[in-house]
């Protein structure tokens, strides 16, 4: 067996939290209370929580010194201003808005620029992109080429568009149903895949010829950006700012989920150069999210995320990040437990229906995993697959399924040292080992829209 390097981290811990053991047979009732539903489970009855990296991050010093420097004024808050200039000195547009988190962002663009009948493409639209599209009444396309689900390949950019896909599509639809082409920076959905330049490039060039605007869903990109410098050779020598710089000049604007590579626990925004779409946006914002120096978050929280990132795109840190990442894979790899590869960027997925295989997709293995993960092992992780993302669109409406069938282990931000992912990688292993025992599910009660956070299961 080779040997792996275990990741050290680049922080000392300055504050701590509990974590409480909880009783196998205590895990057992929350199972069946919540439905079968690992969102439904008290945080606090959860060991090692990888549910998400979505606002889970730890803040730095200097992020809580930021808080401190709140300034709670309703309109032109100086907080503002410093996200502003944070913003701008990395994404490049004139128009920062700020939202309480990226679907915040999300509808509101959409809101602002998408019609009934349109088609908003993507490599892969994330759960939330895709559910403030379809409630439109528009269409949510996903163009990723088709590396992205096989997962065996090595290829080092598994998040981009297929242009040719792309330019037929445009043609197909026509361009005036298509108001924006999006690109999520890394493809969350299809592993936490980067996009290359090159890939962006051509999209961006696509749009450009056909007057589409180009928008990224950026919760990821600083993540995404290390990657570019590692794997995709003009880029080695430049710094991670220069390739975010780089990556957002070729767009018209960008969605941000701050509770990512902005290492906050909440916050969001828009940012784009058209005027006119920034005043619409700017109209509905005031509506729901609040005046547009504040966007549905304190002032404290503006500050932050304004600090935060900056340290985001911190190569140490970034180094880190990655390692984690890669240090959990590998430790599973090694031990035989099926995984998609290349690594991601802020998760290691889980094969679930090669780790289960005598579970049908019908019986939806992928969230069988998780529920037994917890059982077992108080772990909790995210299923990325048949009741995330099924659809009842095939004949007589029975469920279609998603290409890739998968259980994401995401690792939130400077939280958990190598030795928890060492019990991760320990459990699931053990788990492995005793596949057979695992149970399928059946779904008893499901919400139109994002059925994942709410679905109530029994097992079969
Ligand atoms: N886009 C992508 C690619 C995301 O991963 C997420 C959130 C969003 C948009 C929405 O951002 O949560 O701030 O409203 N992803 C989280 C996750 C929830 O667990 O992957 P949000």
């Amino acid at each position: 067996m080779a040997d792996i390097k275990v990741p050290m981290e680049p922080f000392r811990i300055k504050v701590v939290e509990p974590i409480r053991p909880v009783a196998r047979r205590e895990r057992e009732v929350l199972l069946g209370q919540s439905g079968f539903n690992i969102f439904g489970i008290p945080a606090e009855k959860v060991t090692i929580d990888l549910l998400t990296d979505s606002g889970t991050s730890a803040m730095s010093d200097d992020q809580w010194a930021g808080i401190m420097s709140g300034d709670e004024s309703y309109a032109g808050s100086r907080n503002f201003f410093h996200l502003e200039d944070s913003v701008r000195s990395i994404f490049g547009f004139r128009h920062v808005i700020p939202t309480h988190q990226g679907r915040a962002a999300e509808r509101i663009l959409f809101g602002s620029a998408v019609k009934k009948g349109d088609s908003v493409p993507n490599n892969i639209h994330f759960d939330t992109t895709r559910a403030n599209v379809e409630i439109l009444g528009a269409r949510a396309e996903n163009l990723v080429a088709a590396e992205a689900y096989d997962p065996d390949s090595s290829h080092p950019f598994k998040g981009d568009m297929d242009v040719e896909k792309l330019k037929k599509f445009i043609d197909r639809r026509g361009v005036e149903r298509i108001p924006l082409v999006m690109m999520t920076v890394t493809n969350n959905s299809g592993g936490g895949q980067p996009v290359s330049l090159k890939n962006i490039k051509q999209v961006s060039e696509v749009c450009a010829h056909h007057g589409i605007p180009f928008f990224f869903d950026a919760c990821r990109f600083a993540e995404n950006a290390f990657f570019i410098k590692k794997r995709e050779k003009a880029y080695a020598k430049k710094s991670v700012l220069e390739i975010a710089q780089e990556m957002f000049s070729y767009a018209d604007g960008a969605t941000m989920s701050g509770k990512k590579d902005a290492l906050v626990n909440i916050g969001g925004f828009i940012t784009l150069d058209d005027d006119a779409l920034a005043e619409k946006i700017k109209n509905l914002l005031i509506i729901s999210e609040g005046f547009p120096t504040y966007g549905g978050l304190a002032g404290r929280d503006l500050e932050a995320m304004a600090r935060g990132l900056k340290e985001g795109l911190d190569e140490d840190y970034l180094e880190h990040r990655t390692a984690q990442v890669a240090y959990l894979g590998a430790l599973l790899d090694q031990a035989g437990v099926p995984v998609f590869k290349p690594f991601g960027g802020h998760a290691v997925y889980i094969l679930a229906d090669r780790f289960l295989p005598h579970i049908p997709r019908a019986q939806y293995p992928g969230w069988a995993l998780t529920v037994a993960l917890y059982r077992e092992f108080g772990i909790r992780a995210v299923e990325i697959g048949g009741v995330m993302f099924g659809q009842k669109t095939g004949k007589g409406k029975a469920e279609v399924y998603p290409e890739l069938e998968m259980v994401r282990l995401a690792i939130p931000r400077r939280v958990y040292t190598a030795s928890h992912l060492r019990f991760v990688a320990d459990s699931l292993i053990e788990l492995h080992k005793n596949r057979d025992k695992v149970r399928g599910l059946r779904i008893v009660r499901e919400s139109p829209f994002l059925r994942h956070f709410t679905a109530q299961l029994e097992e079969i």
